[in-house]
């Protein structure tokens, strides 16, 4: 995701874009960029690379005068972060500039078409392909920029919010939205938009939030007019905004660790996007059909990370065995590193780390390649440092993750893990067409699955206040419950400072079994799986000495409902699928156990969003 801002106006449009994109700046900060009206009519598009203090330095003996602009601040997802791929993006023309907060999935098919009509394009984004079309309908079909738009728009298939200014027509913004958001704030003699309303509060409280498949006419000179795709004007429906600005930045939570918890039925939804597709019967993964003869001719993959990106790795093995039966070995980077590890070139390693850019993961890769091994990285942020030294990836496309405990990049890496381990199976053969299939259809199902868990969050809360005070926590999953149980533990750990320890459960007789008490408290991942009756046998073991269990089950479980103390129902899945479902109410729970002991869950001690140190 990322952020766009757009003003028109009587007052200095530069002056309201950059200090909107400093309030969106959390939304992505990889490039910044503005483009401004003049009033001697010129179209000045300035962009760099970096944070938005790089453009403010990089516009400093720039003309940035007009009262008519858009400014973006990238999140990047087709092409790399640079100047040149930075917004906004002219027209072959430069007769109008785009801003745009999405994906254009079908970028590839638009961009080959132009070309073939003679366009030529300045980057690699998906972004540029849109404000080419735009200008090459607008020429050939001899029409208003707001026809054209809209004629544009129905060739795109993706996500998309967007503003687009026009040389020769200073007084009005052209935007539009689908799934990405779109707020427009209505002044006085002036008009404001952007992707959320941090820059648009200070100046009025009058909104009106853009919905999907409109387009908007902002204007400082008439009043706002919404149409959709077929031509209609639509009801113009103005909101007064309630909250603060630091409440806007995290859209009205308290944190951003809540926000990206709730955000993950969308930010799975945006993992999903492009790559699950016919109700489910194909799973489009680019990466493992560029490096297809490496995965099928694969003697053993070995996955090295970090933190949470280890757990997710850990459920990566048990995908990649259950569906591709190819062995997988799960290193932490950090040992492996100085392992002294037998590799050679039929080996696979894949890379998994949200920031791109851990240390340890990164020396792991450079070993890697060193022993001619072949690389893969899944990652969060484009262009970082881990995906600019994999031979090919996958980005997992959640947008930036602000919370230094990370929620929605754990359930993205295991969705593009899951994704991965289908395509490598369908392409070996190794699983039954029709047993993919339904995990296809299914994994379409999750962002709603999610979204029920997340329905719980009233129940878990309360239930977070019964053990605030605990000392020590116990977390037991088996199969592919168990990374899920370490996941959860190390959760509690970072933002609440209390010791909690994941186990695989039928490791507790042979000595952590000791620790059980009433003082204890028991975490048990049980959802509906084939190791089901065995993990009841667990809670049995834990409840014979009063230890106090809390268990994450599936809907319409009989029999642990009726042992644990507290039973939180998660939607029913697919086993290959629950570890995404069963980790959100853990999430949770550690969340409201921090937040009841009044800590900082952004930013715990002692830690870091991306530790690029050893
Ligand atoms: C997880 O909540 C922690 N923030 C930490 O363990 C993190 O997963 C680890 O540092 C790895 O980071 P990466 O995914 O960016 O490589
Ligand atoms: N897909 C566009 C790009 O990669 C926009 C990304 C964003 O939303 O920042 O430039």
């Amino acid at each position: 995701m990322c952020g766009i801002v757009g003003y028109v106006g009587n007052r200095n449009a530069y002056d309201i874009l950059i200090k909107g994109l400093h309030r969106l700046e959390y939304r992505g900060y990889d490039s910044a960029g503005v483009a401004l009206v003049s009033p001697s009519g010129k179209l000045n598009v300035y962009k760099s690379r970096g944070k938005v203090s790089n453009l403010e330095d990089y516009c400093k003996d720039k003309d940035t005068t007009g009262g008519t602009g858009i400014a973006h601040t990238r999140w990047a997802t087709h092409g790399e972060p640079s100047d040149r791929n930075a917004h906004p993006h002219f027209s072959e023309d430069e007769e109008i500039a785009l801003v745009h907060n999405g994906t254009i999935e079908n970028y590839k098919v638009l961009k080959d078409a132009l070309i073939q009509n003679g366009c030529k394009f300045q980057s690699e984004t998906d972004t540029e392909v849109l404000v080419q079309l735009i200008e090459y309908i607008r020429t050939h079909n001899d029409c208003s920029l707001l026809d054209a738009v809209k004629e544009a728009l129905k060739q795109v298939v993706g996500a998309y919010a967007i503003a687009v200014i026009e040389k020769n027509n200073p007084d009005t913004i052209i935007a539009a939205r689908k799934s990405s958001p779109l707020v427009i704030g209505i002044g006085e003699g002036e008009m404001f938009l952007a992707s959320d309303a941090t820059p648009i509060v200070e100046y009025t409280k009058d909104v009106v939030y853009v919905k999907d498949n409109e387009i908007a006419v902002v204007s400082k000179t008439e009043p706002l007019k919404l149409i959709n795709l077929n031509n209609e004007e639509t009801k113009v429906d103005v909101k007064t905004l309630q909250l603060s600005i630091s409440q806007l930045e995290k859209g009205g939570y308290p944190h951003f660790m809540l926000k990206e918890i709730f955000e993950q039925p969308s930010t799975l939804r945006d993992c999903i996007r492009g790559r699950v597709t016919e109700e489910g019967k194909k799973i489009i993964i680019s990466g493992v059909l560029d490096s297809k003869e490496k995965f099928l001719n694969a003697k053993r993959i070995i996955i090295v990370a970090c933190g949470t990106s280890w757990h997710a790795s850990l459920i990566g093995k048990y995908l990649i065995q259950d569906m591709c039966r190819i062995p997988v070995e799960v290193e932490y980077a950090s040992e492996f590193r100085y392992s002294n590890p037998v590799l050679d070139d039929r080996d696979v390693v894949i890379a998994v780390s949200q920031s791109g850019e851990t240390a340890d993961t990164l020396a792991a890769i450079q070993m890697a390649h060193e022993a001619g091994a072949y690389v893969y990285g899944i990652s969060n942020v484009v262009g970082s440092s881990i995906p600019r030294n994999t031979d090919s990836g996958t980005y997992i496309h959640v947008g930036p993750e602000i919370g230094v405990a990370s929620t929605k990049a754990f359930t993205g890496q295991v969705m593009v893990l899951t994704l991965l381990a289908m395509a490598i199976a369908e392409l070996k053969g190794s699983m039954p067409k029709e047993e993919l299939d339904k995990i296809g259809e299914e994994i379409l199902k999750i962002p709603e699955y999610v979204k029920q868990t997340l329905e719980l969050n009233d129940q878990i809360e309360r239930l977070s206040l019964i053990f605030t005070y605990a000392h020590n926590f116990l977390y037991l999953g088996r199969g592919y419950s168990y990374p899920v149980a370490l996941e959860g533990a190390l959760k509690l750990k970072e933002i609440s400072y209390i010791h909690a320890e994941g186990y695989p459960a039928a490791e507790m007789k042979h000595g952590p079994i000791a620790l059980i008490d009433a003082e204890m408290p028991t975490v048990i991942i049980a959802p509906n799986d084939h190791l089901y009756e065995k993990i009841v046998n667990n809670v049995q073991q834990v409840k014979a000495r009063h230890g106090s269990v809390i268990a994450i089950v599936s809907e319409g479980d009989k029999e642990i409902k009726n042992i644990a103390d507290h039973v939180i129902e998660v939607p029913d899945v697919p086993e290959c699928l629950t570890p995404i479902i069963t980790s959100v109410p853990l999430q949770l729970l550690s969340y409201y156990i921090a937040i009841n002991k009044g800590k900082d869950v952004d930013m715990p001690r002692n830690l870091a969003k991306s530790v690029t140190v050893e």
